[in-house]
């Protein structure tokens, strides 16, 4: 049985996954709309698994005797400056959800809840992940600079990591 502290931080955070999932969605859009096909895929599958991330919350939350709430979420920026800009606001994005979920392990731990906070490992991992790609990503675009052939060819590589990594998830 969660506690009303525990269940309300997770609930917290099943809105943090939903807006993250928007986010990437509204990226994925603009990208489409430039015509940067790989960078699109990229954000259509980010935005994919922040849904995966909240739905595995919102699981977890009622078998364990909660209330998962699906909320009223923030709107998205719709429009960036450059295809830089956006990847930087991912990255700055990513930083803010693993904020987010060290202090939810806090809360864990504090309410000496530990399936809660054994649950909350595989998000710190994923977070881990998720902030290592995105500066893999922005290291690639500042070596780029405003090369257009270069983020042609980062258009097509994008894609490729798109692929791998949805084939070296494993099915939840
Ligand atoms: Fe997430
Ligand atoms: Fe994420």
């Amino acid at each position: 049985m969660l506690s009303k502290k525990i269940e309300k931080a997770l609930n917290d955070q099943i809105r943090v996954e939903a807006e993250s999932s928007q986010i990437y969605l509204a990226m994925a859009c603009w990208a489409e709309v430039k015509g940067l096909e790989g960078v699109a895929g990229f954000m259509y599958s980010q935005s994919d698994e922040e849904r995966a991330h909240m739905l595995k919350l919102v699981r977890y939350v009622n078998e364990r005797g909660g209330h998962a709430h699906v909320s009223a979420l923030k709107a998205p920026n719709v429009t960036f400056k450059s295809f830089k800009e956006m990847f930087e606001k991912l990255f700055e994005h990513e930083v803010f959800v693993s904020e987010s979920i060290n202090e939810l392990v806090h809360i864990a731990l504090q309410e000496k809840d530990y399936s809660t906070h054994n649950f909350l490992q595989w998000y710190v991992a994923e977070q881990i992940e998720e902030e290592a790609m995105a500066r893999t990503i922005l290291d690639k675009i500042n070596m780029i600079g405003n090369d257009k052939g270069g983020l042609y060819l980062f258009d097509r590589d994008i894609q490729q990591l798109t692929i791998s990594t949805a084939a070296s998830e494993s099915p939840e």
